[in-house]
């Protein structure tokens, strides 16, 4: 039996976590820092976050055979790298491969290189450009970003000018999001947003199904970005689209990471934007797990998870076949009231977890969670997602929903409408 390690502390870690320990090959699936989640299961094990040395040594110490990478930071930071000085097997990516994630302006400078269409983006390092720029294009729409990582927390719809000049001040002069040193704006594209995660061994790519994801705190994708409040899986796309989307934007991707050395095996997610002539577009590269995607995805994932991430660690991908179970899946977050903006720090009881858990066709992915003599704890913003599994898409809606309305907890919050809007144009 092999031992593994997960780094990270959120649904998508525990999702990842309980697929690896899934496997019959795996043994303890340790989990950095983890969270209330861990108990569920004999084989997970939540272990106090240790800084990037001590999480080498950890690994080495236990014999970990494999060691997946949750939040970007970690890449950002050089773990993967430590790792590989170490001759450790990790998945996820160096952190010169994750800049494709850190560093928006690489990420574009990139795609423009490789000739993957992206929409029109300038940038900007101070506010009275950049407000310039705006008013010399009134009347257009645009997508206000941080050009650091922010947790999905750093992108502003901006409609208007005004709207727009409010996230440029927030961004440089509040700096809500690291140093408020450098601001892109990019003029937005009216379609239907997909994010696809590619599993790469740095030399072979699977795409995996299509995720959408709800990132925007309130009904009809109005309120501010989140972290994630909800996803559903699989998208459905044609099979023009999918050629369409390889063709333009995956295959020049990994052909273009070849050739410049951005190696390693992980997860390539690809944020796109389909607009109304069906012309796809690339957002944005994400190098790791997407969340709340992944607790929408790997519930219907049927093969064995351990394999298939060790089998790109091991640069064999092209020996796996993915297997998926027929169906469909919504997931979603319950987050408490005020997130992500100002919530309060205070702990708070957690009624009905238990029960809705043993409902067929349900997982429950904590976030911030804890559990202690017998009952469960929430403290933070995300606090767990539901994430349903059916045959049809609307199957899991009401499941899913039918399952939140008997956990609560003072003040919980999710959206309402997760997984009932048309699909336009992805036909
Ligand atoms: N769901 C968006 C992200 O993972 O970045």
């Amino acid at each position: 039996m092999e031992n593994l390690l997960v780094i990270g502390s959120g649904g998508r870690e525990h999702a990842i976590a309980c697929s690896l320990a899934d496997s019959q090959r795996v043994g303890t699936v340790y989990w950095m820092p983890g969270n209330g989640g861990a108990s569920i299961s004999s084989k997970l094990r939540a272990i106090p976050l240790l800084n990037l040395d001590e999480i080498v040594a950890f690994a080495c110490d236990k014999n970990i055979a494999l060691t997946v990478v949750g939040p970007e930071q970690y890449m950002a930071e050089g773990l993967v790298d430590r790792f590989a000085a170490a001759g450790l097997q990790i998945f996820g990516f160096t952190r010169q491969t994750a800049q494709l994630e850190w560093s928006k302006v690489f990420a574009l400078q990139f795609a423009r290189r490789h000739g993957i269409p992206i929409p029109n983006t300038r940038f900007f390092q101070d506010y009275d450009s950049a407000r310039r720029y705006l008013s010399d294009h009134a009347g257009q729409s645009f997508f206000i970003k941080a050009d650091e990582l922010c947790g999905g927390k750093g992108a502003f719809f901006a409609p208007d000018q005004l709207a727009g000049e409010v996230a440029l001040y927030r961004l440089f002069s509040e700096q809500i999001c690291g140093k408020g040193e450098q601001v892109l704006i990019e003029t937005a594209i009216i379609g239907e947003e997909i994010s696809i995660m590619v599993i790469t061994d740095g030399t072979e790519y699977r795409i995996l199904p299509g995720v959408r994801d709800y990132k925007r705190l309130c009904n009809n994708n109005l309120g501010p970005n989140t972290g994630g409040m909800g996803a559903y899986a699989p998208v459905f796309l044609s099979n023009e689209l999918v050629e369409r989307i390889t063709t333009r934007i995956i295959a020049p991707t990994f052909r273009g990471m070849v050739s410049e050395g951005l190696g390693g095996a992980g997860i390539v997610y690809f944020g796109v934007i389909v607009d109304r002539q069906n012309n796809p577009y690339l957002l944005e590269y994400n190098m790791r797990f997407g969340d709340p995607e992944t607790q929408a995805l790997l519930p219907l994932f049927s093969g064995d998870f351990y394999q298939l991430l060790s089998a790109a660690c091991a640069g064999r991908l092209n020996e796996i076949e993915l297997q998926w179970h027929s169906g469909a899946t919504v997931c979603v977050v319950a987050t408490t009231a005020g997130y992500p903006t100002k919530y309060g720090n205070d702990r708070f009881l957690i009624h009905g977890l238990d029960e809705a858990a043993r409902q067929e066709g349900v997982k429950i992915f904590h976030a911030a969670t804890t559990y202690h003599d017998g009952q469960w704890y929430g403290q933070g913003g995300r606090i767990f997602a539901i994430t349903a599994r059916q045959q049809t898409r609307a199957q899991a809606r009401t499941l899913a929903y039918h399952v939140i309305t008997e956990i609560n907890f003072t003040d919980m919050y999710y959206r309402r409408d997760i997984a009932t809007m048309e699909e336009k144009c992805v036909a």
